[in-house]
């Protein structure tokens, strides 16, 4: 509590807080979210990683075993708990076979996305990745964890970290990207729905035909069905720890042979 309070005071930090508190009355569609993800989560990581490129998932089983171990080592270095990781064999998967010039991030937290973009960026020799955070208030300092992770990483040159915030930090990215569009996006931040709604308006000018898109826990509201209803896209629902994940845009990486919506 003493954490929060002083985190609150940070002028920067003031409104994100704020916000966050707002939009906890928001409408819950949680339950009928969860429903259709469970109703429609076809594959395990594996089996869409092996549908997509059999021969890559076997290729990079070693690399994610050792992120893995890593990423572990480091955080039992750490005094604090702090939350869990993104889909990081997914993340790994897609970037090394979508050799991505740019991926963006929403959720940073630790680090286990970006750790695994960056070792995938940097597998393929090419890319960078963009990523927006906010601290977890709840820590005292919690600005020094951020991507704690993934600071090690030596082509870290190649990524840019903004924690100021979706709302701040994506207007940011998109300005940097200039011309550019955005090859590979992750979102695992503000999981409202107005916030994933505010990150995709945003960034719609960087992103195209070819974008593939990755939501983290989409069982927490209707955002990515809606999604999938408005952009009439093959979609795929993915668990993972016993939440779900919906991956959109690949329809060029899927054969039509395959099941998927
Ligand atoms: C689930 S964690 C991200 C996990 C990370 N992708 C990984 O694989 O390790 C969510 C992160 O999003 C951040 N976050 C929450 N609201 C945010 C906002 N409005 N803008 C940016 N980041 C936010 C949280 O502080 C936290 O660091």
């Amino acid at each position: 509590m003493k954490n929060i309070i002083l985190n609150l005071f940070k002028l920067n930090y003031f409104f994100v807080i704020i916000k966050k508190v707002l939009k906890r009355f928001e409408k819950n569609t949680s339950e009928e979210a969860k429903k259709w993800a469970k109703l429609n989560a076809k594959f395990t990581t594996e089996e869409f990683c092996k549908l997509i490129d059999l021969q890559l998932y076997n290729e990079i089983l070693s690399d994610v075993i050792l992120i893995e171990k890593d990423a572990k080592y480091r955080l039992s270095k750490l005094n604090v708990t702090l939350g869990g990781g993104g889909n990081f064999i997914l993340l790994y998967f897609l970037t090394r076979k979508l050799k991505p010039n740019v991926i963006v991030e929403t959720g940073v937290a630790a680090g286990w996305s970006s750790l695994a973009f960056l070792r995938a960026l940097n597998k393929n020799g090419k890319g960078k990745l963009y990523s927006s955070d906010f601290p977890y208030f709840r820590l005292e300092k919690p600005e020094q964890y951020i991507g704690y992770l993934a600071k090690n990483e030596i082509n870290k040159i190649n990524w840019f970290l903004d924690i100021r915030g979706d709302d701040v930090a994506i207007p940011e990215i998109s300005k940097r990207l200039g011309e550019n569009h955005v090859d590979l996006f992750h979102y695992d931040s503000d999981k409202s729905y107005s916030g994933r709604v505010k990150v995709l308006e945003n960034l719609n000018s960087k992103i195209n035909s070819k974008t593939v898109m990755i939501f983290d826990d989409i069982q927490d509201n209707l955002h990515f069905k809606n999604l999938t209803e408005k952009m009439k896209e093959k979609y795929c629902i993915i668990e993972f720890n016993k939440k779900y994940l919906g991956v959109i845009g690949i329809n060029f990486l899927i054969n039509d042979r395959y099941e998927i919506r």
